[in-house]
């Protein structure tokens, strides 16, 4: 499978992928990503979203480098010792905590980067500033799914969070919600395993699992 138009497709194909070939991909799709991510909403359709296209190596390996200190000092212990999450058994973990640790040491040679930001301005970030750029972010996901490119939600940097805005030059007021490293897959779209849908839906009550989900 490589690029789809079917949107129940892409849902259900949309993946983390972190193993991507260093071949250039070109502007017009980059553009094309960015482009679905702005047709997000966002909170009174402000738009304060801004996304800063990062394909310089120097800058990009800066922050790799925090990336991979966020592993170290936290993201790698915790896999150390969790248990597999819903839909997930301790093989499908293993592989994924291999993914996630090529990434952590390739995630520089992502030929594209997006970072998505929120121009705050004066305005102090709070529990709501998220919903305002998490729908592009998922929109980009679908769209680089759509086109036949790989991508990763990722915010790991934001361990480290005023260290990699001072990475990325981000000036004051701007602050990085995820990096989106994106190129052409090195394997291919796989299903999406979540679990079942009964676990997680309750209807009226909590807890009161709904007998049709
Ligand atoms: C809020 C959020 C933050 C994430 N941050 C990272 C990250 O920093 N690094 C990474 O490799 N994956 C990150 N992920 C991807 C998840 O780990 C990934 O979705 C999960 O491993 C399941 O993989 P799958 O989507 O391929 O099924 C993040 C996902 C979300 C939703």
């Amino acid at each position: 499978m490589s690029g789809s138009t079917d949107i129940f497709e892409i849902l259900h194909t949309t993946r983390a992928m972190r193993r991507l070939k260093p071949d250039p991909v070109p502007d017009a799709l980059v553009r094309q990503i960015l482009d679905a991510g702005i047709r997000a909403p966002s909170g009174g359709n402000n738009q304060t979203w801004r996304f800063l296209v990062i394909k310089d190596i120097e800058i990009k390996k800066r922050v790799q480098v925090i990336y991979k200190k966020a592993y170290e000092t936290v993201i790698g212990p915790r896999y150390s010792s969790a248990t597999p999450p819903p839909g997930s058994d301790k093989a499908k973990y293993d592989r994924q905590h291999s993914a996630v640790e090529y990434l952590t040491d390739h995630y520089h040679e992502a030929p594209v980067w997006i970072v998505a930001c929120i121009e705050h301005g004066d305005d102090t970030p709070n529990r709501m500033s998220g919903a305002s750029i998490y729908p592009a972010v998922q929109n980009m996901l679908l769209a680089a799914r759509a086109l036949g490119l790989g991508a990763t939600l990722t915010t790991r940097h934001m361990i480290y969070a005023d260290e990699s805005d001072e990475a990325l030059g981000l000036p004051p007021g701007v602050r990085s919600y995820a990096i989106l490293p994106i190129g052409y897959p090195m394997g291919n779209f796989g299903p999406v395993g979540r679990g079942d849908l009964g676990d997680f839906v309750y209807q009226d009550r909590w807890g009161e699992k709904a007998d049709w989900a």
